[in-house]
């Protein structure tokens, strides 16, 4: 197979339109088979409910092609099970887990010629999603949906790679001690949008959002979780009802306890806390291992020790970790990677 002529080592986190797609719609209470289609665009009704009440939900995964040539996946069960999760917080239809599995290796392997090969510093990110089709007017949930799988090749999620970044503590909230912080719901990143567009003005490179009950604990970024080093080396990660349940995050404490002997627990982190860390990083599918360099509190500057070149030592240790593990070079643990044949 040959692949598509792009320029790997330059691709940015942005849509390329692959050649295929996945497409299953929901009716009279069941899935079809599904389908791989060419056709890109998504044709439905005026009223469809995903347009006028956002009953969307979404995944995000990615496809690498390991050093020996093989194209893998990273724990694509957990995605299927945080879906059937999210969509039965917005009372839709799960997709059955297996067929979720299934359907992204499918949708992987006839955009095979679209996953960058090792070593480009790219990857397929593979993004499942579900949506109300059907035409809704009263607010109730829709009665037919559409699930999808995309894919398109990608860069680093932030410009500039693995250089730190600088972020503010946010005083918009992204999620309710109750609501929907803790499923992949399109309504989460809808009201991020004013705030991510306001921190970038200001000359953010993202928001920390704080628990909105009382504004002392650490959330999340808009996409990422957030995972800090103490200056006596231990891992610690936001423990909040309200997060996503990062994949990566819990691959992460898994990989420093077991790969690095670091000791490694998710607890709540005070924000008060944050200043006496050694290193910060962002971490979820598509930013990897992002290291944070500065985070700024109104106008109070908190540096990282770890400073505004590079990653700090440990976040380092456990990037490239988790990176040999998704391509093949350290050996994962017994599931974490399937391969796409
Ligand atoms: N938090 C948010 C809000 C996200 O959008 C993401 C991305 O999926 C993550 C965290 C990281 O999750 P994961 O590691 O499963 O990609
Ligand atoms: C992911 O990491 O897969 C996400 O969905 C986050 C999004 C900000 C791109």
């Amino acid at each position: 197979m040959e692949k598509k002529n792009i320029d790997w080592a330059n691709l940015g986190f942005g849509y390329v339109q692959t050649d295929y797609r996945f497409v299953s719609n929901f009716k009279n209470g069941a899935w079809d088979e599904g389908i791989l289609t060419e056709d890109a665009n998504v044709v439905i009704n005026e009223c469809a409910g995903v347009l006028q009440y956002a009953q969307t939900v979404f995944e995000g995964m990615k496809a690498y092609t390991t050093a020996d040539g093989k194209i893998v996946t990273f724990r694509p069960d957990l995605n299927a099970e945080r879906m059937a999760q999210s969509a039965a917080r917005l009372e839709m239809p799960v997709f059955p887990q297996d067929k979720f599995v299934e359907a992204v290796l499918k949708t992987i392997k006839a955009n095979e010629a679209y996953v960058p090969p090792y070593g480009s510093g790219a990857t397929l990110y593979v993004r499942p999603y579900m949506f109300g089709s059907n035409p809704v007017i009263g607010v109730k949930p829709a009665e037919e949906y559409q699930f999808r799988v995309l894919t398109t090749p990608v860069g680093p999620y932030f410009k500039g790679g693995v250089k730190p970044l600088t972020i503010r503590v946010c005083d918009f909230d992204r999620a309710a001690p109750n609501g929907t912080g803790h499923i992949k719901a399109g309504l989460n990143y809808a009201m991020s949008l004013h705030a991510i567009v306001d921190a970038h003005k200001q000359g953010y490179d993202e928001n920390m959002y704080l628990d909105a009950a009382t504004k002392t604990y650490v959330e999340e970024t808009g996409g990422a979780n957030f995972l800090f080093v103490t200056k006596d080396g231990k891992v610690v990660t936001p423990k909040s009802k309200s997060i996503l349940p990062s994949i990566t995050r819990r691959s992460l404490i898994q990989v420093a306890q077991e790969y690095l002997g670091l000791e490694a627990e998710e607890r709540v982190i005070p924000l008060e806390e944050v200043k006496d860390m050694a290193e910060c990083g962002l971490c979820g599918t598509a930013a990897v291992i992002s290291p944070v360099g500065k985070i700024v509190d109104h106008g109070k500057e908190i540096c990282l020790p770890s400073g505004m070149t590079e990653m700090g030592p440990i976040t380092k240790k456990l990037y490239e970790t988790l990176t040999g593990i998704q391509m093949g070079t350290i050996k994962a643990p017994e599931g974490w990677i399937v391969e796409v044949k």
